[in-house]
């Protein structure tokens, strides 16, 4: 295994310890640990049904664990309800969309925005009379989300009435208007042509470039190696390879993980 291209003195963003998830006699996650270092894109490749997004879900505190320790910036963080992770500023996207479908673009965008400041904020201020009547303000985070992810135009249009492609970067631009230090995408390029797909892993360098720590799961094994500086690969809830991520690609014991599966989008 080859040691990740940063300092080992920093603080990790995000740290694991023997995470593990079961569902009853199912080991989605069994004694997982990773160390994630600031302003790197990691990947987790593996096939299905491998834990990858059983490991997202515990990480984001939806899923309850079975064991093991969660750090963020060195501090445990296992014991925070998910409702409070965006003031930590961890953002995720989700595999299946999970878009408002009664709220236009901007508005399920916003929602990234406020989440930082209304989950069980109650020092917030109120609204003044003129900011009611004005109605609700829309946020530089989510003009600059709009913007990022190119759906300028996109505004006013509901779910419904967008391509699969194009909901799935209302979810990065929605995660991305709660001005994360930590993301954490789930196939975020699923059902997106190649040139979406480009255009993504362009976005996620551009964001990693500025600072920004990401854990991306892909089955998209090129676009893992276009996007990633280190991978993680998974297979029956553990780790069986880690490193830069064209070795983890050639590893003996991940290409057995695949074997007999399409390497790629379908696989
Ligand atoms: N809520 C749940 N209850 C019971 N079993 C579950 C639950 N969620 C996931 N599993 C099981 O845990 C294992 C890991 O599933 P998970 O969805 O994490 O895999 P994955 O690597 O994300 O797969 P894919 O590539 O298909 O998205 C699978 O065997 C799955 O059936
Ligand atoms: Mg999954």
């Amino acid at each position: 295994m080859s040691a990740q291209p940063v300092e080992r003195t920093s603080t990790p963003v995000l740290e694991l310890r023997d995470l593990a998830v079961h569902f009853g006699g199912v080991r989605a996650v069994d004694g997982v640990s990773m160390k994630l270092m600031p302003g790197l894109i990691y990947g987790i490749i593996g096939p299905n049904g491998s834990g990858k997004s059983t490991l997202l879900g515990a990480i984001t505190r939806l899923t309850r664990m079975t064991r093991g320790e969660l750090l963020f910036d060195g501090a445990s963080y296992a014991h925070v309800p998910p409702s409070r992770l965006a003031r930590l500023r961890v953002a995720r996207t989700f595999q299946m969309v999970r878009l408002l479908p009664d709220l236009n673009v901007r508005a399920n965008i916003q929602i990234g925005a406020d989440s930082r400041t209304t989950s069980d904020d109650r020092t917030g201020s109120r609204p003044s009379w003129f900011e009611r009547l004005r109605g609700p303000a829309v946020s530089p985070a989510v003009v600059d989300a709009i913007r990022r992810t190119r759906l300028g135009g996109f505004e006013s249009y509901y779910p419904s009435e967008l391509s699969y492609g194009t909901q799935r970067r209302v979810e990065v631009a929605r995660a991305l208007a709660m001005d994360p230090r930590l993301l954490l995408l789930d196939e975020p390029t699923a059902g997106m042509n190649q040139s979406e797909r480009a255009e993504i892993s362009g976005l996620l360098r551009d964001l990693r470039d500025e600072g920004l720590t990401q854990l991306l799961v892909e089955h998209d094994v090129q676009m893992m190696m276009d996007t990633c500086d280190y991978v993680f690969a998974m297979n029956s809830g553990q780790l069986i390879a880690e490193g830069e991520p064209g070795e983890v690609v050639r590893n003996p014991a991940v290409q057995e993980a695949y074997l007999g599966r399409k390497w790629g989008r379908d696989a």
